[in-house]
């Protein structure tokens, strides 16, 4: 499979769910991977789980979808049916090995090379931009333990998602919201 039609052109990122394995279980995390001399590359920063794991420079599944729900249970730990590697839902999977990893203490950038591409067939979908904006909000969910001013923007998504989102779409950014101002209380009390 040409990793250009699935939308890995040079330096491009895309976003992905990070599987990989953790004794009997898998970690699920999102995580940005982009196309670089041939190989996928993504930058992990410390702090994260996936940091230590993948050092150990194992196998990887990098699942993609555009459902902005799997991103947020992964973040949120919530439960997500997963087939080994592969997430049910993904709408694309790569199997992935992890090649070289460059160490620069706060984060990695990790080398992988593809070793396999299952795609499924899915009907087009018009744009809408209550999925970019829960994807959003979720990115500065994850900063807001390096910067309160994330809360800004989370509620500036929120705004978004209540004009152009439907229900599910505003259901979802409501949790999101509610779970950050939780994790802002938490910081502030520390
Ligand atoms: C869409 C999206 C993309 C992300 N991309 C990255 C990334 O490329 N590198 C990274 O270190 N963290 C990235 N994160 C943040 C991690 O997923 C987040 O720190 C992690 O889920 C925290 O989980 P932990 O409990 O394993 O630390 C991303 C988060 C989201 C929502």
């Amino acid at each position: 499979m040409n990793l250009n039609k699935i939308g890995f052109k040079e330096n491009r990122t895309i976003e992905t769910i990070f599987t990989i394995k953790n004794k009997q279980d898998y970690l699920i995390t999102p995580i940005g991977v982009w196309k670089e001399k041939s190989k996928l590359k993504s930058k992990i920063y410390s702090g994260n789980r996936l940091f230590e794991k993948i050092k150990e420079g194992d196998k990887v599944g990098i699942n993609l979808t555009n459902d902005p729900e799997f991103f947020y249970k992964s973040i949120m730990d919530e439960e997500i049916k997963n087939n080994g590697y592969k997430i049910k839902q993904a709408n694309i999977f790569i199997k992935a090995e992890v090649k070289k990893i460059e160490d620069y203490t706060d984060f990695i950038y990790v080398w992988m090379d593809t070793s396999n591409v299952q795609k499924k067939s899915i009907d087009p979908e018009g744009y809408c931009r209550a999925r970019q904006s829960i994807i959003e909000a979720l990115i500065h969910y994850t900063k807001l333990d390096i910067d309160l001013e994330h809360m800004k923007y989370i509620k500036h998504y929120m705004k978004i998602v209540e004009k152009v989102g439907s229900k599910w779409e505003k259901d979802l950014m409501s949790k999101i919201l509610e779970e950050a101002k939780n994790k802002n209380q938490e910081i502030r009390e520390k």
